[in-house]
């Protein structure tokens, strides 16, 4: 039996899998609750014969497809995207998002922006009144990455936040590098008060190659509950 986790990941998923229409190219994101929805729709395949084309966000996504069948291609082999299913780290009431807590910020950003929908799976515990508990992810260009840290820094100090430290991510030898060759700085905010504001000051710093902000890109987001049932705020 599954754990009420995995019971809300599940639902949100089965949920968002009754988007899903033969012939449909396919976004699909990373983590743990995106990874549910592959999974159900590896099945759906198998037991409905669906042709559908999935579009991986990460290296790790393209694994787990490859691993259960689901068939693949490239972003730059399709013309668009009819559906983007993708978990995120924070959502609140307007559907504004945290995205990159699986470092593969960027990838879901394009897949996303090139999508007709973008449907977020979660769980409770992801919603948020205000983001920025959860630590904001920044991929940035490794070529002078200090300076452009420091540009972070000072963007921050004229901000409407509560917190202002920040970090490199780290993997197991140094800095985590992306799929994208990039690095990552989290941003301990704790809370945003002006999250399109701040999104659109990050990407106008040079060295920046996107935030984890998602603004006004989920039209949909699935809430599962560990009691199997959905919410869907759109
Ligand atoms: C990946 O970079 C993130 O944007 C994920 O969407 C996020 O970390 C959600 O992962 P879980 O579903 O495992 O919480």
């Amino acid at each position: 039996s599954l754990s009420p986790a995995d019971q809300a990941k599940s639902a949100a998923s089965a949920r968002a899998l009754t988007l899903v229409e033969d012939g449909m190219t396919l976004g699909l994101g990373t983590g743990s609750t995106a990874g549910w929805f592959v999974r159900l729709l590896s099945e759906r395949i198998k037991r409905e014969r669906i042709r559908v084309t999935g579009v991986a966000t990460s290296s790790a996504t393209v694994w787990l497809a490859e691993e259960l069948g689901v068939p693949l291609c490239k972003l730059e082999d399709v013309e668009r995207i009819d559906l983007t299913v993708d978990g995120a780290d924070e959502f609140d009431a307007n559907l504004n998002l945290i995205k990159g807590g699986g470092a593969a910020l960027l990838q879901e950003k394009i897949v996303a922006a090139a999508s007709g929908r973008m449907v977020v799976i979660a769980d409770d515990s992801k919603r948020v009144a205000r983001l920025g508990a959860f630590p904001l992810p920044v991929e940035i260009v490794r070529f002078g990455w200090t300076s452009t840290r420091r540009a972070v820094q000072e963007l921050l100090n004229g901000m409407d936040v509560e917190g202002r430290e920040i970090s490199i991510r780290t993997g197991s030898a140094g800095p985590l590098v992306t799929d994208e060759g990039h690095f990552i700085l989290d941003l301990h905010l704790g809370q945003i008060n002006d999250a399109p504001r701040l999104a659109s000051a990050l990407n106008a710093i040079p060295g920046v190659v996107e935030s984890g902000l998602f603004i006004d890109m989920a039209s949909m987001v699935i809430i599962g509950k560990t009691d199997g049932k959905t919410e869907v705020i759109e």
